[in-house]
């Protein structure tokens, strides 16, 4: 099976929870699945840049990147945490390279432009093209790609891509079978209880109820738009129980909330640009 498995950056915090989740992408990668690993960070990339003594401001949920957060960002994510990563996962026993949207110009984008905000995001991008032979080289020689969340822009410039907008478009541009994003709750949560599937018609209605808000909103409209682009199976699931990966990677049932689609999904529409 091919799949996209989006790893939250609360989960590149711990240790353990880093060899936990390095563990079953090695299993799954052994039994020959082709997988991209695209990764977050924001909470720890935030705190890095008020270290470095700069603030951090979001317009709906996408953070404003001016060319010092951006250099920053390069830092963090293509760097440290994405270091981190691919580094556990060979140690766990498979091979993987951490490769960001430079390396062989792997992930293009374009900048994003949004209504009504001054000065616009900056360095704030969508995915547009993923380079799918250099992926198919590294899976033919059994590598795991772990990819940071960005992408290359025609001007040379690396642009910040929101990590779940980004792989919600990668799972689509390399024709996913699945899509999974480990995150650090149990799934989408209704109160105490995880729900077991949300249908895209439902995310207006429980975010209006406020019964979803902040990161969980972003996540939920990047799976409807993956399942209108022909991924068929989209599953949000806690990363921090054990073998979480493994059941949902099976064809079992789903240990978070299965994201349906809004009607059947029918053809693979130009993901990117909709973000
Ligand atoms: N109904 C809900 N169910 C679950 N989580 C929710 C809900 N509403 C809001 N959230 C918040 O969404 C968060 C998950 O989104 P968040 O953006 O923080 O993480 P992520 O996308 O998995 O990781 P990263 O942003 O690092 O890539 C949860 O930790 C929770 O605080
Ligand atoms: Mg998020």
């Amino acid at each position: 099976m091919r799949m996209v498995v989006k790893i939250a950056g609360a989960l590149l915090e711990r240790d353990e929870d880093v060899q936990l989740v390095a563990r079953q992408i090695a299993e799954l990668a052994r039994a020959r699945h082709e997988m991209l690993i695209v990764h977050g960070g924001g909470k720890i990339f935030t705190a890095t840049l008020a270290r470095m003594g700069i603030s951090s401001r979001f317009i709906s949920g996408l953070r404003v990147t001016d060319r010092e957060t951006r250099d920053a960002a390069v830092m963090v994510f293509a760097g440290l945490l994405n270091k981190k990563l691919a580094g556990a996962i060979s140690l766990a026993g498979q091979p993987a390279v951490g490769i960001s949207a430079s390396d062989a110009a792997c992930f293009l984008a374009e900048p994003m432009q949004i209504e009504d905000c001054e000065g616009g995001l900056g360095f704030v991008g969508y995915l547009t093209e993923v380079n799918v032979d250099f992926l198919r080289s590294l899976w033919r020689e059994g590598i795991v790609p772990v990819a940071s969340c960005m992408g290359l822009g025609a001007d040379g410039e690396l642009y910040n891509i929101n990590a779940d907008h980004m792989a919600a478009a990668a799972a689509e541009f390399i024709r996913a079978d699945r899509l999974i994003f480990l995150t650090d709750v149990a799934g989408v949560l209704d109160g105490e209880k995880v729900l077991r599937a949300v249908r895209g018609t439902d995310i207006e209605d429980l975010s209006r109820r406020n019964k979803v808000s902040g990161g969980m909103i972003l996540k939920l409209e990047a799976a409807k738009r993956a399942l209108a682009g022909g991924v068929s199976e989209v599953r949000i699931v806690g990363g921090t129980k054990p073998r979480a990966l493994l059941s949902a990677a099976s064809a079992g049932r789903c240990p978070g909330t299965r994201v349906l689609p809004v009607i059947r999904p029918a053809t693979r529409a130009a993901h990117g640009a909709a973000q």
